[in-house]
């Protein structure tokens, strides 16, 4: 059982690059992969840069060229949902993309052909989640996810993707990460923890609580990693 942990940024893994064992250096597509291991387990960690084409080769490569049998995302997101504050955690049920848009041809927003609006995460590794936050006394949301290739601060824009895609928060990576392993049959995980509401002061928020936002989210996904069944 080899288990991919994947962020966007830098900030996103340092958190889990400071807590693994053995870790090995690989540059490959211009992104550097870190073979690992953890309380026994091993595991490649990687951040692919932000939106969600970066996202979808890492995530690729994770599967396809390191032979993961699963993946794990953990980052930052800006909160929809009025109960979630910075530091909180939500967990995706499922993640969609509030930029494809091809409603010209009277599809539904988030829809392509032989695609789904919404795509769910694997059931046994939001069990996993709840036992930990369980076991850890931290509350836990679970929501949909709303993905896009855009850093929102905006109320308007916010509200839009929270009616259209009845979202809990939103990102820039977790679609695309879910149309990734979905395709080749990957279970996927996707974990953020709040930098910001989305709203006109998310780019200060988001400097401000990045790092610490991030390290909340990484402890967790590290928890999941040591009660994960092999
Ligand atoms: N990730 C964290 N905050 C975000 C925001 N406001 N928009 C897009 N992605 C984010």
């Amino acid at each position: 059982m080899k288990i991919a942990i994947m962020g966007a940024m830098p900030e996103e893994i340092e958190p889990l690059l400071a807590r693994v064992e053995n870790a090995r250096e690989t540059v490959y597509a211009a992104n550097t992969y870190y073979e690992a291991e953890y309380k026994g387990k091993e595991v490649v960690i990687a951040y692919s840069k932000i939106g969600k084409v970066f996202a979808s080769l890492t995530a690729a490569t994770l599967i396809e060229k390191f032979g993961c049998d699963m993946l794990l995302f953990s980052g930052v997101a800006g909160a929809i949902d009025p109960d979630l504050k910075v530091g909180d955690l939500i967990i995706a049920d499922g993640l969609c993309q509030h930029d494809l848009d091809i409603t010209a041809f009277g599809h539904p927003h988030g829809y392509v052909p032989e695609g789904k609006v919404c795509i769910p995460t694997d059931p046994y590794l939001r069990k996993v989640a709840k036992i930990v936050a369980i076991e850890k006394n931290l509350p836990l949301k679970e929501g949909i996810i709303a993905t896009g290739d855009q850093f929102v601060a905006n109320v308007e824009r916010k509200s839009w993707i929270a009616k259209i895609f009845d979202a809990h928060a939103l990102e820039m990576e977790g679609a695309a990460v879910a149309v990734v392993c979905n395709a080749l049959e990957v279970p996927f995980f996707i974990l953020r923890a709040i930098s910001d509401s989305a709203d006109l002061d998310a780019g200060f928020d988001f400097d401000a609580f990045l790092e610490s936002s991030a390290k909340v989210s990484a402890d967790f996904i590290l928890d999941m990693v040591e009660a994960i069944e092999q």
